[in-house]
């Protein structure tokens, strides 16, 4: 199985983590640059939150967006006319593409949701043109407060359901030097690293929490599983968290981190 993301729906995906894609892709664009034209690939597209950035460029000829999920490729098929942009379904560790197709190849938060990251930007830089650029960004674990919220709670009130659903670590490159150091191996030039902060802002616990439950993602996975009165005590929990101490709910923001690198093919 090249991908370990759990799916469930582009709506759900929009709710938990596409509205904040879309606020992380500029940065991302800024810190990685964008060709004065030319191919570009969006690689693990989701639901189009970076390819949709990309459509701002009128310069460039034609935009490639591949993603695993189908029903993610289709969502943007039919968030956009633009006729540059072609979204398939596709590997990104096995990309339908001739080699030195692209001026330039992203990849917005997917590597650490791939089973063979090596081998994905291997591929990235066999599909790059000589002199093409390449850029990637994940979340930072320790980064990334509103994930960690969720278990880290779940490991300080359900000790007895370790190894049982819940994540024993983080996952693959989500620490400082780890992206930069595959996209050196996959023979990258001029590889710089970098960190990008959003802020998450939710209206209050229910758009915190919602979307995590009866979203896409492992945690939603784990929730179902629970009987009742274990989700019941997880849920008040939770809401103690993001209350902070206080008694009222409303709205909160959580500065979130990603590292992204870029290179030079
Ligand atoms: C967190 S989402 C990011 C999506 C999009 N780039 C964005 O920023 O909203 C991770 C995406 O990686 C995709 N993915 C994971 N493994 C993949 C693979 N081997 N090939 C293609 N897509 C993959 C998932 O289907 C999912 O859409």
């Amino acid at each position: 199985m090249p991908s370990t993301f759990v799916a469930k729906g582009a709506k759900a995906y929009e709710a938990s983590m596409g509205r904040w894609s879309q606020r992380l892709a500029a940065p991302f664009l800024d810190f990685a640059g964008v060709p004065s034209c030319g191919r570009v690939l969006d690689a693990g597209c989701g639901t189009g939150s970076l390819t949709l950035s990309l459509s701002a460029y009128p310069e460039l000829e034609a935009i490639e967006a591949i993603d695993f999920e189908e029903d993610f490729a289709a969502t943007l098929r039919m968030r956009t006319d633009d006729p540059r942009i072609n979204a398939q379904q596709g590997d990104v560790c096995a990309l339908p593409y001739d080699d030195q197709t692209f001026d330039a190849v992203y990849s917005l938060l997917v590597l650490h949701f791939v089973s063979d990251a090596d081998r994905a930007v291997q591929e990235m830089r066999r599909v790059s043109k000589p002199g093409a650029i390449a850029a990637a960004a994940v979340w930072s674990y320790d980064g990334m407060p509103s994930w960690r919220l969720f278990w880290d709670t779940v490991r300080a009130i359900e000790p007895e359901a370790s190894g049982k659903g819940i994540p024993t670590g983080r996952r693959p490159l989500t620490a400082e030097d780890e992206l930069r150091q595959v996209f050196e191996n996959a023979g990258f030039a001029d590889v710089a690293e970098t960190t990008l902060t959003i802020t998450m802002h939710y209206a209050g616990f229910d758009d915190f929490w919602l979307p995590k439950v009866y979203g896409q993602g492992t945690f939603a996975a784990y929730f179902d599983a629970l009987p009742k009165a274990r989700r019941d005590r997880l849920l008040e929990a939770m809401r103690a968290v993001y209350l902070g101490g206080g008694s009222e709910d409303g709205p909160r923001g959580f500065e979130s981190v990603a590292f992204a690198v870029r290179g030079t093919a």
